[in-house]
């Protein structure tokens, strides 16, 4: 079940974090949560959450996916794709028209896995992260129909987000 980060999640997200990245800043998601509380969402199963996403309008016609997360043993069944479609729809529904992530070059299942969903390689960052690694932009246009042909193409039904999550 995908929901709003609520701040009692504030922990859970930061274990998640800090097993997920190499670098990381805690203080920044409860910015988030002040801020763009919106496109900040936790996955639960079984009562814990098992992973996050975090995105926000960075321009006029734009999303910005910031962060994405899933607990290591609970990956590999769907929840980091079910959490991009559900930001995606949310950047959607707010009327953005692109959303944009970077990406470490060495990620390739993150990378396969935007691909799979229809994020498309744009452009290099040189050095984007702080260990001098380059960063890859990836873009994705956002419409209904895509959205939804490749979420059935992809998804199993069993994973999915709570119908009244309010965008
Ligand atoms: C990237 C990340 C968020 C993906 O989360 P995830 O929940 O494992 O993603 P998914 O399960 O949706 O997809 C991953 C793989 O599982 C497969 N999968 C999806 N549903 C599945 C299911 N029900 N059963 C088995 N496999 C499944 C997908 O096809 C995909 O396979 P592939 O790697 O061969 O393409 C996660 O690996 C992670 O947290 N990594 C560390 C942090 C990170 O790299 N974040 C992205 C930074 S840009």
């Amino acid at each position: 079940m995908i929901m709003h980060f609520a701040p009692e999640d504030f922990q859970e997200i930061i274990e998640i974090e800090k097993e997920a990245f190499s670098e990381h800043n805690s203080l920044l998601y409860m910015s988030f949560y002040e801020m763009a509380r919106d496109g900040f969402l936790v996955a639960k199963q079984d009562g814990k959450i098992v992973g996050y996403v975090v995105g926000y309008r960075s321009a006029e016609n734009e999303g910005h996916i910031f962060s994405v997360g899933v607990k290591e043993e609970y990956r590999g069944r769907g929840i980091g794709t079910e959490l991009i479609y559900t930001i995606c729809s949310i950047f959607l529904a707010k009327g953005l028209k692109y959303a944009r992530l970077e990406v470490r070059n060495s990620n390739k299942k993150a990378q396969k896995l935007y691909k799979s969903i229809g994020f498309i390689p744009c452009w290099t960052e040189q050095k984007y992260y702080s260990d001098g690694e380059d960063g890859m932009v990836m873009k994705m246009h956002l419409h209904p129909y895509r959205l939804l042909i490749s979420k059935q193409k992809y998804l199993k039904p069993s994973f999915s987000y709570k119908n009244s999550l309010s965008i």
